[in-house]
């Protein structure tokens, strides 16, 4: 992991859940972290949590709808920093509606962030990477839905399979583009079962141990689990891209 330290990572959606253990623990391992959320305060008082780690946090307000935003993160990266070595595609969410009563306004705002500022970032980052010669690494937090469909939560899980079959679809075409052009940086796909994290308070669903009789025992991965994963996939060299790596929670029973 030597080799980490001092490099650039952005992490999108780094104020709360996966993002934010996943920042925190590559502090921790020495890399200047750009956060990118919407919510500047908690992204704030992150920076000033980890004041005393190795390495560096910035946060930047940036809502991953708003393609200008996203350009000016990345805009502020390439003139504050000195390239982009690694890029976690990780905010997500999703709506608790349907595709038969569902509001199109809701559909587009998970469509809007799971696919298109995923695509934007990876856009932005790639090119910084190749300008600087930089054989980066880009990870997109996936999920199970992502390859099969979910079905006790069909009711109500409406466009986000569709997405996250999208992002699936997005590594391993972004990969075969980069081949192409004879690239050396490596695109992951990381699929998480259920985690523990505010994703379906966010969607509307209440609680995560509340209402919804799928999620009420189920087992839960921590977000930890999932930085470790990452911690992991920037442990091989660079000769080996991990194209998708799958965890669920022992027992997961969808
Ligand atoms: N939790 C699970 O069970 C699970 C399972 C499989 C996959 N995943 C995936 O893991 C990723 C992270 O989810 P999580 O569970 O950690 O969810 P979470 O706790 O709800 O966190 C979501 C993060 O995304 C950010 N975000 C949401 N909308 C945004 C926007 N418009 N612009 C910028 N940032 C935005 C949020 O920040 P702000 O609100 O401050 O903007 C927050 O930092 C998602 O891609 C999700 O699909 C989660």
């Amino acid at each position: 992991m030597e080799q980490w330290i001092g490099a650039v990572a952005v992490v999108t959606g780094a104020s709360a859940g996966i993002g934010e253990s996943i920042a925190i623990e590559l502090v921790k391992k020495g890399l200047k972290v750009v956060g990118l959320a919407r919510r500047i305060d908690r992204l704030n008082k992150l920076k000033e949590d980890l004041k005393n780690e190795s390495g560096e946090f910035h946060p930047i307000k940036c809502d991953m709808t708003i393609e200008e935003d996203i350009l000016a993160a990345f805009q502020w990266t390439r003139n504050n920093l000195s390239g982009v070595n690694l890029l976690v595609n990780n905010a997500g969410t999703l709506r608790n509606t349907s595709l038969t009563e569902g509001k199109t306004s809701d559909w587009k705002t998970v469509i809007d962030l799971n696919l298109l500022g995923l695509c934007i970032a990876t856009r932005e980052a790639v090119k910084i990477m190749t300008e600087k010669n930089i054989a980066g690494l880009i990870i997109h937090i996936n999920s199970v839905a992502g390859h099969y469909p979910i079905s006790s939560m069909a009711s109500q899980i409406n466009v986000y399979g569709a997405t996250k079959y999208g992002v699936t679809n997005l590594a391993e075409t972004l990969r075969l583009e980069l081949a192409a052009k004879k690239s050396n940086i490596r695109v992951t796909s990381l699929s998480p079962g259920y985690v523990k994290t505010e994703i379906l308070e966010a969607a509307g669903f209440g609680t995560m141990k509340g209402t919804d009789e799928t999620f009420k025992d189920a087992p839960t991965l921590e977000p930890l689990d999932i930085s470790n994963a990452i911690l992991y996939l920037m442990s091989t060299p660079p000769s080996v891209n991990v194209t998708e790596l799958t965890i669920r929670p022992t027992r997961e029973t969808f």
